[in-house]
Formats: C-alpha cells, sequence, structure tokens
C-alpha cells in the first residue's frame, strides 16, 4: 500500500488546479442508465471511485468512453444488460446505490447488494428505499440484496425526506424523472451537486423544478435523450486546500473554484483568520495574521459540510484558543482525532462534539489514513508539522483527491508519494 512522506513547515504559495466534483460526478454518470443514448460528461476528476462507478455501468452494460485525450470528459452509452449490482464493486463504493432508482426506473427491476457501513458510520438507505416503495416499487431484502422490482412502471407520488438525504434525493429525483405522473420531494436535500445533477437531468429532456429550495417537483416523462454536461469544480476539494494554505501561512489561487459554493466554510474561515476571496479564475485563499478558534457545526447545505470537518479540525489544533467541532451528520466522524492526537494535538471528543485546544504546533509522526477526509486531515497536519509524516493507507485519498501530492509540490510543499 502507498504511503505519502510529508515534511512540513514550508507555506504553500502559488496556485492549484481544482477539479470536478467527485460528488457530483458519481450521480450524474448513473444518470446514463436513464436514457439509452449518449450522456457525454466534461470535467469529471480522474479518481479511484470513477473508476468503480465505470466498472460497474459496464457491468450494467454501459459503456463509459474516455472522449478526447484528458481523460476528464466520457461518453457513457449503450443498452443495459444486466440489472445487478454485485456485492464485489458496491462494498468498495457506497455510492453505487445510486444505480438504483436509474434501473427500476428504466428496467421496472433491479437486484443491488446492499452498500454496507463504512469507516464514518452506519451509512443505511431506508430513506432510498421507502421513496422509492412510495413510487410503486416492491422492495425485499435477501441475502444482503435489494431485489426491488416496479412490474407497473414507477408512478409519481408526494415523498417527504425526514432527513435531507443527499443520496435518497438523488436516487429518487433520477428514478422520478422517468415515473408515470407528477413527484414531489419535500425536505429534499440542496447541495450543489443535487443542482447539478438536476440541470443535466433538464438538459436530457427531464422535468424538474425547486432546484435549491428544498421542495423539488418532477413530471415525468417518457424517455430521456441525449446531452453533454459539465462537472461543477469540487467545493470539497476547494475547502481542503484552503485549509492546506492557511495552515502553512501561505497564500494559494485554488483555480476553478466557485466560491458560491462555500458560503458557510468562507463564514467560519474568516472568523478564524483565513480570507477566501473570489477572483474571476477562482477562489484565492490568505492568512490574515494568526489563526483563532472558532467553532463549526456540520449541517445540511446551506451548513458547513461534513465532508470539511475534519479539515477545519486539524487548523482549528494550531489555532490561538480553543474550538468547538460538532458533527451532526454521522455517528462517527472523528476517526481523524487518535492520529492528530499523536501528532501533538489537544482534541478532546465528547459526544458529538471535539474541544480542540490550540498547541504551538505539531510534530511529524507516521499515522494511519481511515477514510477520505480523515486522509485529508492528516496530510494537512503534516504539512503544517515540524518533521516529517508518514499517512500510511493512502488509497483512502485517491479515491477523492487527483494528484494531491504533485499539487502540494507544486506549490512548495515538501511531500511525495512511497509505493508501497
Ligand atoms: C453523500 O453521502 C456524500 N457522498 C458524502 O460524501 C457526504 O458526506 C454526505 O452526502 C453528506 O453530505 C456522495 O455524494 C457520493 P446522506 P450520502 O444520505 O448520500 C443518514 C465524501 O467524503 N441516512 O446525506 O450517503 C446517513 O446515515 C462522502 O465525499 C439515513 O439514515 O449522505 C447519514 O447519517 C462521505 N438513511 C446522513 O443521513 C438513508 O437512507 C447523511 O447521509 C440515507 C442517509
Amino acid at each position: 500500500m502507498d504511503k505519502i512522506r510529508i515534511r512540513g513547515g514550508r507555506p504553500l504559495h502559488g496556485e492549484i488546479m481544482i477539479g470536478g466534483a467527485k460528488n457530483a460526478s458519481l450521480p450524474l454518470m448513473a444518470a446514463g442508465l436513464l436514457t439509452e443514448e449518449r450522456l457525454v460528461l466534461g470535467n469529471v476528476p480522474r479518481l479511484a471511485d470513477i473508476d468503480t462507478m465505470t466498472s460497474l455501468l459496464a457491468q450494467h452494460g454501459i459503456a463509459v468512453d474516455p472522449v478526447g485525450n484528458d481523460g476528464r470528459t466520457l461518453s457513457l452509452g449503450g443498452a443495459i444488460t444486466s440489472t445487478e449490482a454485485p456485492y464485489d464493486i458496491v462494498r468498495k463504493m457506497r455510492a453505487s446505490i445510486l444505480v438504483l432508482g436509474p434501473l427500476l426506473a428504466r428496467c421496472r427491476e433491479a437486484r443491488v447488494s446492499l452498500p454496507g457501513g463504512c469507516a464514518i458510520g452506519t451509512r443505511p438507505v431506508d430513506l432510498h428505499l421507502k421513496g422509492l416503495e412510495a413510487m410503486g416499487a416492491q422492495i425485499e431484502l435477501e441475502a444482503g440484496y435489494i431485489n426491488a422490482t416496479a412490474p407497473g412502471g414507477l408512478r409519481g407520488a408526494m415523498i417527504v425526506l425526514p432527513f435531507a438525504s443527499v443520496g435518497a434525493t438523488e436516487n429518487l429525483m433520477m428514478a422520478a424523472a422517468l415515473a408515470d405522473g407528477q413527484t414531489i420531494i419535500a425536505n429534499a436535500a440542496r447541495e450543489p451537486e443535487i443542482d447539478d445533477l438536476a440541470r443535466c437531468l433538464i438538459a436530457m429532456g427531464a422535468r424538474i423544478e425547486g432546484l435549491g429550495t428544498g421542495t423539488l417537483t418532477i413530471e415525468g416523462v417518457k424517455a430521456l435523450h441525449a446531452a453533454k454536461h459539465n462537472v461543477i469544480p469540487d467545493r470539497i476539494e476547494t475547502g481542503t486546500y484552503a485549509c492546506a494554505a492557511a495552515i502553512t501561512g501561505g497564500t494559494v489561487l485554488l483555480r476553478g473554484a466557485d466560491l458560491s459554493h462555500l458560503a458557510a466554510v468562507r463564514s467560519v474561515m474568516d472568523s478564524a483568520g483565513v480570507e477566501l476571496t473570489a477572483e474571476p479564475d477562482g477562489v484565492r485563499v490568505t492568512r490574515r495574521n494568526g489563526l483563532h478558534g472558532t467553532d463549526a457545526m456540520t449541517e445540511p447545505y446551506p451548513g458547513f459540510p461534513t465532508d470539511m470537518q475534519a479539515q477545519f479540525l486539524v487548523l482549528m489544533s494550531v489555532a490561538q484558543g480553543a474550538a468547538m467541532v460538532t458533527e451532526t451528520i454521522f455517528e462517527n466522524r472523528f476517526m481523524h482525532v487518535s492520529e492528530l492526537t499523536r501528532m501533538g494535538a489537544s482534541i478532546n471528543v465528547h459526544g458529538a462534539s471535539a474541544i480542540v485546544r490550540g498547541v504551538p504546533s505539531l510534530s511529524g509522526a507516521p499515522v494511519m489514513a481511515t477514510d477520505l477526509r480523515a486522509s485529508a486531515s492528516l496530510v494537512i497536519a503534516g504539512l503544517a508539522a515540524h518533521g516529517e509524516t508518514i499517512v500510511n493507507r493512502v488509497y483512502h485519498l485517491d479515491r477523492g483527491y487527483e494528484a494531491l501530492e504533485q499539487k502540494l509540490a507544486a506549490c512548495g510543499a515538501d511531500v511525495e508519494r512511497i509505493a508501497g
């Protein structure tokens, strides 16, 4: 398994290209199941999760062909030959569940492995299943699989989500696009990735209203057609590198980033002494003086994103004063704390909150990555720490960050990947 070695203490200066959003690209690729015509996606990041979704779609009969030679434009097409999503693919990436709605909508049946949990939580999919049942699907769980059928086809329904689940909103919106009649999804997630998926579906001929409002109204149509759609920039990659620049005291231009997707992050970082400013071709990160302890609580969009919790917590670990960081979305998303403590951070976790008391500096150490965003937080810690940090199990990072060590090294960081 590869490792990443970082010698800290060097401020980042320069610019970092922000790629397409992983969490938009995955549902957008699943949308390729919704039409027999071609869907072309631009600005797709080159990540392990994209490769996993590509192999899952191939399993269903959908080819994902690169267009051009940069590997960021994908053309999806083909006839669905199998409605089964096998465990050995689904277990690698929970977002595989996003093929369930499209398969049911197109083929009136699907057999999808239950995704199971991951390091950050049990990750149930009950809201996905209840919503599809409201649309007329018959669902049975057997031997770790979801067996779903909709003999008469899916029909529109009124669905109120008890929690603004991102994945459930995406699955149900895609299913509703081809259902018979009107579907209303109340308390829908409002993340930019949801809007991006909706805009792509509309380009394919879907009829969706209420973008960004939390209530989506979808009028089902008979079929969707070809479209070309460019993926929005990755707001979590943006926030991650903003924390990396801030903790090292450097200033970096995050090229291609969209600050409008990061209002809550911008506000919290500003209180902490870090300025995120929009420029014509991206977002500039600058630190005014010292870092100040600032509380943060994760919430569904437009609140502070849970995917930024670990990265911000590291920033607070070397701030002046204390900060309370509260995780309200996942039940086990403080796996990075024990590793950061080994680097000299002073963090106490009490239930859903972590009390962080800033220390003058961190010290490098060998640390273990546990999940995608926790891994990123360990890299950020290594950039600021005195001495050498070795981050193990970086396959977690490769799921969501393209060319991370190259992007950091180009801004002056002493970082390299060690093949393991
Ligand atoms: C998406 O996961 C993202 N993944 C996650 O990013 C992100 O953390 C999460 O949304 C929240 O923003 C992708 O988009 C591929 P949820 P998802 O459904 O859809 C509970 C990353 O690091 N819940 O909004 O799984 C669930 O247990 C990843 O890029 C149910 O109880 O998130 C969790 O506590 C990590 N029943 C909460 O809702 C359900 O049926 C949020 O889940 C569905 C969810």
